[in-house]
């Protein structure tokens, strides 16, 4: 274990397996249709790829970026668009994917952002919910774990563009 990680909270085989719960119940969900997956730019990129590998249905997929919270743990209350879609998403049925929904302004800016392209049915899917720490009010139709109030990494998530490489999800030494 990393020597800044206090707990690891999901091991590599439990994320993994946990994402072919996910996957299973999206192939059911979408049968006969065809889905692009959005992800949400940087942290999502381990989810988004092992999420595509469960996924046995015509699928594209694409990346958006919003901005982060740099050097921080704490979300700064505005989020921007970076990085639009490249695919032409309207009328088409999109998933928006991403790591870990925390205030949920991220997602919602997401949300938002994509409706304004015209898609078909827009749902969203999270690896993580902080469901406590919502200031906006919204749940992911997808997700695989809630989590307490505590600062993860690993798995794609960082801090200060750190730790994204680790394979399991861990607590940060620096939560209180
Ligand atoms: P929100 O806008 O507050 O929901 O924050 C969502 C974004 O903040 C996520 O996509 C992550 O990039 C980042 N984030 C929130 N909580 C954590 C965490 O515990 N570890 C790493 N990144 C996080």
């Amino acid at each position: 274990m990393h020597t800044d990680v206090k707990e690891i909270l999901f091991t590599s085989e439990q994320i993994k397996g946990r994402i072919q719960e996910l996957g299973r119940q999206i192939n059911a969900d979408y049968r006969g249709k065809m889905l692009v997956l959005v992800g949400i730019l940087n942290g999502v990129k381990p989810f988004l790829n092992d999420l595509l590998s469960t996924l046995n249905l015509p699928v594209s997929h694409d990346l958006i970026e919003l901005s982060s919270y740099g050097q921080s743990t704490v979300s700064s209350g505005t989020v921007h668009v970076l990085k639009d879609v490249a695919l032409d998403i309207s009328g088409k049925d999109v998933l928006l994917v991403e790591d870990i929904v925390d205030t949920g302004l991220t997602l919602h800016t997401a949300i938002e952002h994509l409706r304004s392209r015209k898609t078909g049915s827009l749902k969203t899917c999270a690896l993580l919910n902080k469901q406590t720490r919502r200031s906006v009010a919204i749940t992911p139709d997808y997700y695989g774990f809630t989590i307490p109030d505590l600062f993860v990494v690993g798995y794609g998530l960082d801090y200060a563009e750190n730790y994204r490489e680790l394979p399991y999800i861990g607590v940060l030494k620096i939560n209180k």
